[in-house]
Order: C-alpha cells, then sequence, then structure tokens
C-alpha cells in the first residue's frame, strides 16, 4: 500500500475510506478531518476556552493533542475515580494524563472523588447500592456530575470528551434497539449549553477507534492501553463486537449507520419522542440542572452514603 499523497509506504490503511497514508500525512490528515468535524457542527471557535476530559486513553490524550496542535485554547480535567482492578488503573492513568501535560506545558486539573466526597467509586457504589455489583453506573453519575461542575466553577465554555465513532455507534445502536426516542433526540455531537451547564461536545465522533490507537502511537502519545477493569463483559463491548462484524464484512457501515442517524435527526425525525420537553430545576445542594425531583441523582446518591455511614 502506498500514500495516496506522496507514494511513500503507507502507515495506516482506511479501507473505510478507502485511503491510505504514510505517518507524516496521516499526522497532518487527523486535525484537518477534527478542524472540518468542529466546524461543520459548530463546536466551538478560537475565542472559546474549552476543558477536555482526559481519561489517560488514547482518545482523550489524542483529542488534547489535536486541540492543542489547531492551535484552540484547552486545559484537561482528569478525575480520580479511585479503580485498582489489581493493576492500579486510576493510578496509572492519573499518571499518564500529568505525563502528557507537563511534556507539553499544559494545564491539568486533577479532582479526585474520594478527596472531594470521602470514598472512591466502587466504595460509593457499593454503599449506595445502585448497578447491580458493578459501579458502572455510580461511576458515570460522578463523571458527568463533576465534569459539569469544574467546567461551570471555572468558568469554560465547553467542555469536550474524547468519545470515538465506534463509541458512538455502539450507544446509537443500544439506543435504537430500544427505540429510545428521548435519548435518541439527544445523541449527537453537541449538547448545547442551559443556563448552569456548559457545551459538550465530541470532535472525534467520527474517528473509528482504530484511527485513534494509529494517531497516538505515530504520536508517541503514551497511554493506558488496558480498559477500565469493570468493562468486561458489558453490554457496551457486545455491540461494538457485533458493529465491528458488521465493519469488517462492509467496511464503512459504521461511520454510515451513524451520519444517517445525525441527517435523520437533523431532519426531525426523532423530534417527536424528544419533544416533551423535560422539567429542569437546579439541585437545591449543587445547583445543576436536574429532571429528578428535589437533590440531582448525584448528590442523592451521596445522601445515601452518608446515611449508611451514620447508621453504622
Ligand atoms: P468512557 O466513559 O470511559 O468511555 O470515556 C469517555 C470519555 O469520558 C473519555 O474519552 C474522556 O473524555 C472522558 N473520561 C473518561 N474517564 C475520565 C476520567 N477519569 N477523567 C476525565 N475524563 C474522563
Ligand atoms: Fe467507571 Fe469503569 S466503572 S470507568
Ligand atoms: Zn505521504
Ligand atoms: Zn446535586
Amino acid at each position: 500500500m502506498k500514500c495516496k499523497k506522496c507514494g511513500a509506504k503507507a502507515s495506516v490503511n482506511m479501507r473505510q475510506h478507502k485511503l491510505a497514508l504514510c505517518k507524516e500525512h496521516y499526522l497532518e490528515w487527523v486535525p484537518e478531518q477534527a478542524e472540518r468535524f468542529i466546524k461543520k457542527y459548530d463546536m466551538f471557535t478560537h475565542g472559546d476556552r474549552i476543558l477536555v476530559a482526559v481519561s489517560g486513553g488514547k482518545d482523550s490524550l489524542s483529542l488534547w493533542d489535536i486541540l492543542v496542535r489547531l492551535g484552540y485554547q484547552v486545559d484537561g480535567l482528569y478525575l480520580g475515580l479511585g479503580i485498582d482492578g489489581g493493576f492500579g488503573y486510576s493510578a496509572e492513568s492519573h499518571r499518564l494524563a500529568e505525563q502528557f501535560a507537563t511534556q507539553h506545558g499544559l494545564t491539568l486539573h486533577v479532582v479526585d472523588v474520594e478527596k472531594e466526597y470521602g470514598q472512591p467509586v466502587p466504595v460509593l457504589s457499593e454503599m449506595s447500592h445502585r448497578g447491580q455489583g458493578k459501579p458502572c453506573a455510580v461511576c458515570g453519575l460522578a463523571k458527568r456530575h463533576e465534569m459539569n461542575r469544574v467546567a461551570r466553577d471555572l468558568g469554560y465554555d465547553v467542555l469536550a470528551t474524547g468519545h470515538n465513532l465506534d463509541d458512538e455507534a455502539a450507544v446509537l445502536f443500544g439506543n435504537t434497539l430500544h427505540w429510545s426516542g428521548d435519548y435518541l433526540v439527544r445523541q449527537g455531537p453537541v449538547l448545547p449549553e442551559t443556563p448552569g451547564l456548559a457545551r459538550k461536545v465530541k470532535p472525534l465522533c467520527r474517528f473509528y477507534e482504530r484511527e485513534m490507537t494509529a494517531y497516538a502511537l505515530l504520536r508517541g502519545i503514551e497511554y493506558i492501553y488496558e480498559e477500565c477493569p469493570f468493562a468486561e463483559g458489558s453490554t457496551s463491548i457486545y455491540y461494538k463486537e457485533v458493529l465491528n462484524r458488521l465493519e469488517n464484512d462492509r467496511p464503512g457501515s459504521k461511520l454510515t449507520f451513524y451520519l444517517r442517524f445525525l441527517e435523520a435527526r437533523a431532519e426531525g425525525l426523532f423530534a417527536e419522542q424528544g419533544g416533551r420537553a423535560q422539567e429542569l430545576h437546579a439541585c437545591p445542594n449543587c445547583g445543576q440542572p436536574t429532571t429528578a425531583p428535589g437533590l440531582c441523582s448525584f448528590c442523592r446518591m451521596i445522601e445515601k452514603v452518608r446515611g449508611e455511614l451514620r447508621a453504622s
């Protein structure tokens, strides 16, 4: 395979785009594409202050790298979840996020869930009896709450996450299997800002996971290879496997699935299902907008854990 741009030996072959590129041209192509998507979906401009949530994995570290290379004002946020899994998952991902920030002279904000709320995520999960023995539900709740909180408290306009096409297609697949109109209507590259919540964007949503792996490796970004130890056996991994089988037989089908969905959504296909306006009010404890009556789900979870502690 030869690079389409210069004829040198190709490093990355993307069957789904019928495109092969050498290292140098691949490392140019990725930020060019990212810039195209940022503009196409009106994600942000050079005047915006962006906070990128970095997990220490390939996607979010590559995203940070790409946004810096494109000249955006972007700081990082690492959330310490306190997950060990026998190999220090959180400690190692924290180390790698710090290392990237130091190497590039960037600002990384760090929030440790245990320091803020007294217990690491797996203990919060156990004590609040949510999520059938797996901490993923509480983890998701904590990540969302803390990202929103830090973005608001530190005055960022935009919160960016490293979700890639494989992530988005898997979520879409699940939402479609269940015909979850409320979720479908909100799933997209941009979630607009509301009072008290920064805009949320996913600049990598059109990149295949393997494109991001190739980018991180060719850029020499050191990232954590291991998945979260609790991810094993999850529905989202199963959906990814199913979609990969489809993609393998029909290159490009994952991208088509996602892009056709975005087109249908833009034409209002799911507007009716999602049209029931949800009543939002500010959580009396943290001030974040919520549909739940009284406290938001995160504050309710923390309350419950504190109650358990008082009782024991
Ligand atoms: P996940 O929910 O693990 O698939 O991760 C999706 C995105 O959430 C990542 O690409 C990051 O942008 C962000 N994220 C996940 N874990 C963390 C973390 N511990 N700290 C900061 N951001 C995170
Ligand atoms: Fe949160 Fe796995 S449980 S990253
Ligand atoms: Zn080339
Ligand atoms: Zn709250």
